[in-house]
């Protein structure tokens, strides 16, 4: 099909995604789907997503086969409208992508195949596939190696691209070729599902191979060109120390990046960022601290060292550790303190408040100003159900106070230290929930007599 031929440019035509999520993995060694192993504490094929979605796709197909009910369960949540597609049996890259074309039957557009293992292709590496397809019918991604081992060589006439081979297939002087297949592919679905439909297995590895498009299409007069983007980019991963290499990689991107926003990391190497991270200008993250997924830390907070935090939200200027836990749906408030082995939990701490030592927070709101003691516990759970603690607005929790939830304490209210709190405080008042004190003149040191006396006695005996 001639560029002129197509209703509008097209690199201006509607996208639909086509995600590859179905290979079995093997050198993984894994019970898990290749696909959900984390990276920057987000699965595989969340990376291909998000770099997917940058091109505003109307749709998306995710093709999947091994461990699919989890690959689906995760695509659900990664991006809802996402449709998979099953491939019952894992007969090579071309009979994937066909298995996703009856659900493009009815797609005016492109399709741009991305693999669910390839984390790293960036949306404006998609964005340049789109343009040049203004000029050829199918683009190409490939990259310049030194060690072009198992990839397919890109075979180029001038910058048309012939064919694709794969190494299995390849004689001496294409394997000498160093320019390789990073998998990605754009053409018109339609005319991608035809040439998908042409495809045979004889090769050596017996597969329908996607790459084989390139030449039917060719012997049909049509045009193929290639994208060159960094080695980097096309990291694929199919081992555990691949994706380890693969986390290191991705790191030094998120640090350099956090960076470049303005953020301060004390020793930038220590730190673990997760893809989603979001830190702002003025920020300072000291050594050793761990960013699961979902964190959000506002400009000029400090995320002091040994910290580990997933889902959680600090306001600006809060000071969050040494040695501070933050879990899922902490909120903590502007210029708020959570101290050394403080753990936090759906709980919102209100501006100002100090939550500085060994203390739980769960499932609790801490109003302004509040300030609870060392050892303060949220006694959320009965064993069954959890329930709900509220801390008014400049109370005073007592050292060693457990609030045994659910439960209210008042605004400038207070505990005493050592206090069970069972029933709710009023605004104000202050509650003593704990055995009043007596005190036996002179019995310390008749006690401590009568004891040394017995020792000595036994020594005898
Ligand atoms: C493929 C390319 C090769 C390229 C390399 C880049 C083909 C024939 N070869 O080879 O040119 O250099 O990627 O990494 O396309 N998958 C399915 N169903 C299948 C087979 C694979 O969904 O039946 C998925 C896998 O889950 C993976 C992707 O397709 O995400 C690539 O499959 P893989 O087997 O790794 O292809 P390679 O042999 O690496
Ligand atoms: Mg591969």
């Amino acid at each position: 099909m001639a560029e002129q031929d197509a209703p509008s440019p097209a690199h201006d035509r509607p996208v639909a995604l086509v995600i590859l999520a179905a290979g079995a993995g093997t050198r993984m060694n894994s019970d898990l789907a290749k696909p959900l192993h984390e990276l920057g504490g987000m699965p595989l094929v969340g990376h291909a997503l998000r770099a997917g979605l940058e091109l505003s796709p109307e749709r998306v197909i995710v093709v999947t086969g091994h461990g699919a009910e989890a690959v689906e369960a995760a695509v659900a949540e990664l991006a809802p409208e996402a449709v998979c597609i099953r491939q019952e049996a894992q007969l090579g890259t071309g009979h994937a992508v066909l298995q996703a074309m009856p659900a493009l039957a009815d797609f005016d557009g492109d399709a741009v195949v991305l693999y669910a293992d390839t984390p790293f292709v960036t949306a404006e590496t998609l964005a340049r596939m789109r343009r040049a397809r203004a000029a050829r019918d199918i683009v190409v991604l490939g990259f310049e190696t030194a060690e072009p081992g198992r990839y397919g060589r890109l075979v180029m006439e001038g910058s048309t691209l012939r064919r694709i081979v794969e190494a299995k297939d390849a004689d001496a002087a294409t394997l000498a070729i160093r320019t390789c297949n990073s998998g990605l592919m754009a053409a018109d679905a339609a005319h991608l599902s035809d040439l998908l439909a042409r495809l045979s297995p004889e090769n050596a590895a017996g597969e329908f191979y996607l790459t084989d498009v390139v030449e039917i299409a060719v012997a049909d007069g049509c045009t193929a060109g290639v994208v060159l983007c960094p080695e980097a980019e096309t990291l694929g991963i199919n081992s555990r120390a691949e994706l380890a290499r693969a986390e290191a990689q991705l790191q030094a991107i998120l640090r350099n990046r956090a960076m470049e926003d303005g953020v301060t990391l004390v020793w930038p190497e220590t730190v673990m960022l997760a893809a989603d991270t979001v830190i702002g200008r003025d920020a300072v993250v000291e050594p050793h601290v761990v960013f699961g997924p979902g964190v959000t830390v506002e400009s000029g907070a400090r995320i002091r060292a040994f910290s580990h935090l997933e889902g959680a939200h600090v306001s600006a200027g809060a000071i969050v550790g040494p040695y501070a836990r933050l879990r899922p749906d902490a909120e903590i408030g502007e210029g708020a303190r959570i101290g050394n082995f403080v753990e936090v939990k759906a709980a919102t701490i209100g501006e100002g408040a100090k939550v500085n030592h060994l203390t739980y927070v769960g499932d609790a709101e801490v109003g302004a100003g509040a300030n609870l003691g060392a050892g303060t516990v949220t006694c959320n759970y009965d064993g069954v159900m959890k329930h709900r603690t509220v801390i008014g607005a400049g109370a005073f929790i007592g050292s060693d106070t457990m609030l045994v939830a659910p439960v209210t304490v008042g605004a400038d209210a207070m505990t005493a230290s050592g206090s069970v709190i069972t029933e709710n405080v009023p605004d104000g008042a202050l509650a003593v929930g704990r055995a009043r004190q007596i005190n036996k003149p002179g019995l310390a040191r008749r006690l401590m007599d009568r004891l040394r006396a017995l020792k000595a006695a036994r020594k005898k005996d």
